[in-house]
């Protein structure tokens, strides 16, 4: 068995993803397995640098993996040959000058989604990676999820008949910071930081809609700032300046209707952090993250809307279980292998630049119908 080393920059290590997603989850599991096995029995081995502003969280990290590649200098990193892939999973606004400065070093790259802070700047970096002729993907985990996996399954094998319309409920209570520390990171909260709700998670609605559904034709977007004012990591009080919830409209093209709610200040009544319900002429199902279950046509209750009586039927109770009839590995563990498969032998990576520029896409139209309040119709971004 031979094995074809690869060298990866991940910049963002001390990141929530950078570290757990990326690094611990996808490329050491990756390592641990004994790499990603290609067709001739060749295995693909990634040798890691690890890039951060801060040499002793970077040395920290190192160490408790056994690696020994470290560095604050990304440049320096950039200008080795034996460097192949640049991975960015840092704060979203310092991607773009991070990712153009690869291209210019003529590396591969895979980075965190959103791609960049508006289409113009992605669709740039689309077209500058296409003429240095290097290959690129963005991050699309919640395809990978088993949850959504079992929901494609469905969609493929005709459960649904036509497919009628989408409902997303997506969120959790993130804590302020005052009498107990926030769970996500305070830069999401502001806006002049990149923050905001919409541009976290219309990158994901995207690739979700189109990849199992239909493309997006339109967009109508309500937002809101629900809690004004948070508490950073240090113990200090911010204005909240970004989105914290949106309530989305999308049309797809065929006619299904996807209504998609995304909140960091819901409490969560359901069974995943985020669930779709899928509604069809044969059959509806609702997905989260690792569940699917399923109510066919022929199994359909009829209830009536009486409000006097107590109703008697236990809803949830009349819905199926979908078996897994499969593995699920880590979602970002399968993107990662399918991206060096695609780097080492060519093999076939869909969510490249231009898909990613599509999601920044989507999350730029619905701040502006926020903001405007009006639908808007999404236009096709050329190459
Ligand atoms: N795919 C997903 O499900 C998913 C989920 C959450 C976040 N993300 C994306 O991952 C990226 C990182 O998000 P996160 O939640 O890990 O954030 P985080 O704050 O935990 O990590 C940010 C990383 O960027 C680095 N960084 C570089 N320059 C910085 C600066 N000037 N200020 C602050 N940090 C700086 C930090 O050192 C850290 O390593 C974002 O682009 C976000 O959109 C993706």
């Amino acid at each position: 068995m031979s094995r074809r080393p690869i060298g990866i920059i991940v910049n963002g290590v001390t990141g929530r993803m950078g570290y757990r997603q990326h690094l611990v989850r996808s490329l050491l599991a990756i390592r641990e397995e004994g790499g990603v096995p290609l067709a001739d029995g060749t295995r693909i081995w990634p040798e890691l640098i690890l890039v951060g502003r801060n040499e002793s969280r970077l040395r920290d990290i190192a160490e408790r993996h056994g690696l020994t590649d470290w560095t604050t200098d990304l440049t320096a990193a950039l200008a080795r040959d034996d460097v192949d892939v640049y991975f960015d999973a840092q704060l979203t606004q310092q991607r773009e000058k991070a990712v153009r400065q690869a291209i210019d070093a003529g590396k591969h790259i895979y980075t965190e989604k959103p791609l960049a802070e508006d289409s113009a700047a992605a669709v740039e970096l689309a077209r500058a990676a296409d003429a240095a002729g290097i290959r690129t993907g963005v991050v699309q985990d919640k395809l990978f999820l088993p949850g959504l996996r079992k929901l494609k399954r469905l969609i493929d094998g005709g459960f649904f008949g036509r497919i009628l319309s989408v409902r997303g409920e997506f969120g959790y209570w993130v804590f302020e910071g005052d009498w107990q520390p926030a769970q996500r990171p305070s830069w999401n909260y502001r806006a002049e930081d990149g923050g905001g709700i919409v541009m976290d998670m219309f990158p994901h609605w995207h690739y979700v809609l189109e990849e199992l559904f239909a493309p997006v034709r339109a967009v109508t977007c309500v937002n809101a700032t629900h809690i004004p004012r948070r508490v950073d990591e240090a113990g200090r009080a911010y204005p909240a300046t970004a989105d914290d919830a949106a309530y989305g409209i999308f049309e797809l093209e065929g006619g299904i209707i996807a209504q998609l709610n995304s909140s960091w200040a819901v409490r969560v009544h359901r069974d995943e952090l985020v669930e779709f319900q899928v509604d069809g002429t044969e059959g509806s199902a609702v997905a989260g993250l690792r569940n699917c279950r399923v109510q066919h046509r022929s199994v359909t209750p009829k209830p009536v809307w009486n409000p006097d009586l107590p109703s008697g039927e236990s809803f949830r109770s009349q819905w199926s279980e979908v078996p897994d009839n499969d593995e699920f590995d880590n979602g970002f563990k399968v993107q990662w292998e399918a991206f060096l498969r695609h780097v080492v032998a060519g093999e076939p990576f869909p969510w490249d630049f231009m898909a990613g520029a599509r999601g920044v896409q989507l999350a730029e139209l619905g701040l502006r119908s926020a903001r405007e309040h009006r639908r808007l119709e999404i236009p096709e971004l050329g190459r």
